[in-house]
């Protein structure tokens, strides 16, 4: 099976199973600016998990696109010396959001694998977390996996939850334990499995990961429940497809050989097996993609990465004997091999090699110089066999000279290089550029936000403000300057961060510098403003003045405060069966999903709407009390599916307790300020999930406006004015219609008279006559129709036709009852199709094909007298 078909039929079997497939997200994570890269297909659900995000839908799948470049999980010095390691790779997986959990998740993973995949099931072992019972007996009693073959594996990385068996998306985020599914790849491979001491080999390997996500680790260590029990999956699809295309090593299926072959002309060599190539068939993928998402080689974080992961592979390229450049010509073999699956790929090709090839030239220059110091170092080592940090950190801090790079040399010649000593080199460094921050990296890139920011805005849009912190391009830096996008920290502010459905706020912050925040999100407690400076620098501890756009907020505050009366007015209408399942609320429009299982009627949506203008006409003021959980309760609050609160919450009550919510939006002061409630459309987007969007204040007037506006222009068109409208538009409907009967009466006609004209081209063969023609007829309808017409006109016949419509080649072959025994419309048919690209069949008195060549159709015809005057 070919790796694209092979993605594709995953995508499909989850589909099966009502999964909703959801495009891979960008290798930036958008949710997350304290992680490098998308690492895993979690990464663009951690909210989800969280539930701080609500979705229309409670499962998904995906074919992600991943990098791993960084620390926890990085592969990137690995790479080319093993089987399996990528720097960027696709994850497979399906994820649960408090709807299915353990039991479903192990069903699906072994029905796709033995039933789908049809693995051999004797070939597959898998691992539980130590004390996960009930996994061990799902596998066991409910799939049947002999226990020899489930095996425990416990906190075996030191402390507690510290395990192969446990999965985490950094030091902070969403986690769980995890079963793993392995597959034996035979005795003549050696290793052991998986808990072993052999486990490292290479017989036994990890093909799927299904983690039962059930906790959110904060940056103290401590692990709070999620909302609900989920689940998360990955499988990765170069493995997967190695097994099914019966190879060992990733490096050798389909997408690969064809990467390898390419990046072999590209340097210039022969040797097909080279560690090398296989370095440069990975980078290509990752650097492309990284580049399709936006990022370019620079000296700071995923910029920084991009750069390293380059250089590798023009290193490689150089050691095969490359002296010049070579590596953006890969983009074109990248492009044909996954550009089906990712189009933004095949748009952006020109730009990602004109980069890579400027990066390549100006790369020479640094490795020219690095490596001759490099060379001097070695010779200073004379018998010493480990080249000092200190160099290696010389070499990378004053000579842009990657270590990595310096590692791969010092492989080649058998030197080791201390690793220790480069750290502490590199820790200095690092402490030095975040002197003034409070929160850490680790070494996936993560950053650790301990910040708490106290939130002002609900009743002030204004408010000076402390910078805590700033991160760029990923990482913690001190300053800005005019032009570097960032997120800033405040200590303070009130700017509302995304959350609950409603959008970030916009605005300015204003110092030493002009800050333009185009989005606000939350991060754990920390809220950060997202955006450029547009002038002057900001630094850590700068005091600047934050200004909400207000035209902004106050919109989405209509809207917000809309949804919360509809939401209770679509209770009393529908029933109390409707809840929420998600919500978007920014300045132009309400999104709202809610469970319904039938689509909703216009009179219902009428009702609904009444219901709610009526209460902005009541015009009662709206009012918040923070109070704790049990208090709202018993008040009424509606809590909502998947959010997590507080021990104390906010409660928002509107039009004297016509609705009672738990809520930490911002809103009206009154119902009378939402002005205009109008619902534009109602939807369905998943079994049992309905969709309403509608809209408030000057837009929804505007709206009412627009549809008017439209109205008469329809009905200027047709001469009218409103009142008329629709009578024109029926008559006009009327008209077409009886337009449309004469146009097929005409059409049968000419048919009959080509057909005639047709009939007098036929020449006699044995028993009959032969017609062979190119006809000019759009629909294989008609041409079906113009092969009846000739049969009976021509009685005893062999007929084929031909019209090529659109670059596409249709055939028809007809054989009148009395030939059928000598010639078959079928295998005449069998015949023609191939030499014109195409395929087709049918009975022996008709038969039919498409074919994709119009070029040999003439060629093709041609063959045709010759072929049934052999027959007849
Ligand atoms: N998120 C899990 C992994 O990456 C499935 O292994």
């Amino acid at each position: 099976m070919k790796s694209s078909e092979l993605r594709q039929s995953f995508l499909s079997y989850f589909e099966s199973k009502q999964h909703q497939i959801v495009e891979s997200s960008s290798l930036i994570p958008g949710n997350d600016p304290t992680l490098l890269f998308t690492n895993a297909g979690m990464v663009q659900f951690k909210d989800v998990f969280l539930g701080e995000d609500l979705r229309p839908y409670t499962r998904a799948t995906s074919s992600q696109r991943c990098v791993r470049a960084g620390g926890k999980h990085n592969d990137l010095e690995n790479v080319g010396y093993t089987a399996r390691h990528h720097t960027f790779f696709e994850m497979l997986g399906n994820f649960s959001f408090g709807d299915y959990f353990k039991k479903e998740a192990i069903t699906y993973a072994w029905e796709f694998l033995t039933v789908v995949l049809k693995l051999p099931k004797e070939k597959l072992l898998v691992t539980v977390y130590a004390d996960d019972d009930e996994a061990f007996d799902f596998w066991h009693e409910m799939i049947g996996v002999p226990k020899e073959k489930i095996i425990r594996i416990g906190d075996n990385k030191g402390a507690r939850y510290q395990s192969d068996n446990f999965w985490a998306m950094g030091d902070t985020g969403p986690c769980g334990p995890c079963s793993e599914v392995f597959y034996d790849h035979g005795e003549h491979i050696w290793g052991g499995p998986p808990g072993s001491p052999e486990e490292d080999g290479d017989r036994f390997i990890e093909i799927w990961n299904v983690v039962f996500m059930q906790f959110n680790r904060s940056a103290d260590g401590s692990m709070a429940p999620l909302p609900k029990p989920s689940v998360d999956t990955g499988m990765g699809l170069e493995r997967i497809a190695a097994i099914l295309q019966g190879v060992h090593s990733n490096y050798e299926i389909d997408l690969f050989q064809n990467l390898i072959a390419a990046s072999a002309k590209a340097v210039g060599t022969e040797d097909l097996a080279s560690q090398s190539l296989r370095v440069i068939a990975d980078h290509i993928r990752s650097c492309s993609f990284m580049i399709v998402d936006g990022i370019i080689p620079s000296n700071e974080g995923r910029g920084y990465v991009l750069r390293r992961i380059i250089r590798r592979a023009i290193r490689h390229g150089n050691k095969l004997g490359q002296k010049g450049v070579f590596f953006h010509k890969l983009v074109t073999a990248l492009d044909i091999e996954m550009g089906e699956a990712y189009p933004e790929l095949t748009k952006l090709k020109e730009r990602i090699a004109s980069i890579l090839l400027k990066e390549e030239e100006q790369f020479a220059k640094t490795l020219d110089q690095g490596i001759k110091i490099l060379e001097e170092a070695i010779a200073n080592l004379g018998d010493a066999k480990t080249i000092p940090g200190e160099t290696v950190f010389k070499l990378y801090d004053t000579y842009g000279f990657p270590a990595d790079l310096t590692n791969d040399v010092a492989r080649e010649n058998n030197l080791e290089i201390d690793d220790a000593g480069f750290e502490k080199a590199m820790e200095a460094q690092r402490t030095r550029a975040r002197s003034a921050s409070n929160f850490t990296m680790d070494m996936s890139g993560s950053i650790n936000l301990d910040s708490v920011t106290e939130f002002t805005g609900y009743d002030n849009l204004n408010g000076s403000c402390e910078i805590e912190a700033i991160i760029a391009d990923g990482v913690s830096v001190d300053s800005i300057d005019a032009g570097q996008t960032a997120a800033i920290i405040l200590k303070t502010t009130p700017f509302y961060g995304e959350s609950g459905g409603q959008i970030g706020d916009q605005g300015w912050l204003r110092g030493s510098g002009a800050f333009k925040v185009s989005n606000t999100t939350k991060q754990a407690k920390a809220h950060l403003h997202h955006g450029e400076l547009r002038e002057g620098s900001l630094r850590i501890g700068d005091v600047v003045a934050g200004e909400v756009d207000r035209t902004m907020r106050m919109a989405t505050a209509l809207n917000h405060s809309a949804t919360h009366l509809m939401h209770e007015a679509l209770r009393r209408v529908l029933g109390d069966h409707v809840t929420q399942k998600g919500s978007l609320v920014n300045a132009e429009r309400l999104r709202f999903d809610f469970s319904h299982f039938e689509g909703v009627t216009a009179a219902e949506i009428e009702q609904v709407e009444d219901m709610v203008n009526e209460q902005v006409r009541l015009n009662r003021p709206v009012e918040t009390e923070i109070m704790d959980v049990e208090t709202a309760k018993e008040k009424g609050a509606m809590a909502l599916f998947g959010e997590k609160y507080d021990s104390e919450v906010r409660v928002l009550t509107m039009g004297a307790d016509y609705s009672i919510e738990l809520c930490g939006g911002t809103h009206v002061k009154r119902t009378g300020d939402i002005g205009l409630f109008k619902i534009l459309t109602e939807s369905g987007t998943a079994a049992g999930v309905r969709r309403i969007e509608a809209v408030t204040g000057t837009v929804a007037i505007d709206t009412v406006r627009h549809t008017d506006s439209i109205l008469e222009d329809v009905a200027g068109l047709l001469k009218g004015n409103k009142e008329n409208v629709l009578d024109k538009v029926t008559a006009l409907n009327e008209h077409a219609r009886s337009l449309q009967k004469e146009l097929d009466v005409l059409k049968g006609k000419m048919a009959a008279l080509a057909g005639a004209d047709l009939a007098s081209q036929a020449v006699d063969i044995t028993g009959g006559k032969l017609l062979v023609a190119q006809v000019e007829v759009g629909d294989p309808k008609e041409l079906r129709d113009l092969l009846d017409e000739l049969k009976s006109k021509l009685e005893s016949a062999v007929i084929l036709l031909a019209s090529v419509h659109d670059g596409k080649v249709s055939l028809i072959a007809g054989v009148t009852k009395e030939l059928t025994k000598q010639v078959k419309a079928g295998d005449l048919i069998k015949m023609i199709a191939p030499l014109v690209d195409g395929k087709g069949g049918g009975r022996p008195d008709m038969a039919q094909a498409g074919g994709n060549n119009p070029e040999s159709l003439p060629a093709a015809l041609a063959l045709v007298p010759g072929w049934v005057a052999e027959r007849v």
